[in-house]
């Protein structure tokens, strides 16, 4: 069967990482989760005491970043597993402010296509089938509405045991978004030729059905 490319985008915590990482067992691709990338980098920016908004001392940093994502799922930065590090809320805040610098998104985007190379693969992210891969067979554009998506993050928060506030969460993904959709290089949009799914009335099972469909009608 053929292997195609797939592309999911769509603003913060909807749900693109879960169906991404559901589809990609299913189809057995590889799954690249290209926010881990930029939540990399400003988790280097901490950890070296370099402020966010310095974009000569973000860029600088590329040159010693190298960041692997590993078949188990885990993700490491310089040899140091960052996989949870990476989630903490300061972070999500950070990788959204040095995302707009433009060497870190050259120097990510560069790696996401070198690995995305021969298909077979599911990228989520911001700017997939806008940029990375504008030639995706299958783009997708995951949204649901704020309150869905905060609500789904604060009940995972719960779950997990991690200390939660319905309304900070609201506040920091509205936030984050309009960051995401209003920066100069590479905003968040719909692709053209992306199919739209709202998943906020949605199971995950149903949207991992949509999605199958979808890639049924490709390959
Ligand atoms: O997807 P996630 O929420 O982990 O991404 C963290 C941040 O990384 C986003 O808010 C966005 O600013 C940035 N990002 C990006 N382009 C991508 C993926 C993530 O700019 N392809």
């Amino acid at each position: 069967m053929k292997k195609i490319s797939i592309a999911i985008d769509g603003p913060a915590a909807a749900g693109k990482s879960t169906i991404a990482k559901l589809v990609a067992r299913n189809l057995n691709y590889t799954y690249i989760d290209t926010g881990a990338m930029y939540r990399c980098v400003a988790y280097c920016a901490l950890k070296n005491h370099v402020n966010f908004d310095d974009e000569t001392g973000v860029s600088a940093l590329l040159k010693n970043i190298d960041i692997r994502m590993l078949p188990d799922g885990t993700i490491h930065l310089n040899q140091e597993d960052v996989t949870s590090l990476i989630r903490e809320n300061e972070v999500s805040m950070g990788a959204s402010l040095v995302s707009k610098y433009q060497a870190v998104r050259e120097f990510l985007v560069d790696k996401q296509r070198e690995m995305a190379q021969g298909g077979g693969v599911i990228l989520d992210g911001r700017d997939i089938g806008t940029v990375v891969l504008k030639d995706a067979e299958l783009k997708i554009y995951q949204i649901a509405s704020i309150e869905c998506r905060a609500m789904r993050r604060h009940k995972e928060n719960m779950e997990r045991g991690i200390a939660s506030d319905l309304e900070a969460i609201k506040a920091e993904i509205a936030l984050r978004d309009e960051q995401d959709m209003t920066r100069k290089i590479s905003p968040l949009k719909k692709a053209d030729d992306a199919i739209e799914i709202d998943t906020s009335d949605m199971t995950l099972d149903e949207v991992v059905a949509h999605v199958m469909n979808l890639v049924a009608q490709r390959v």
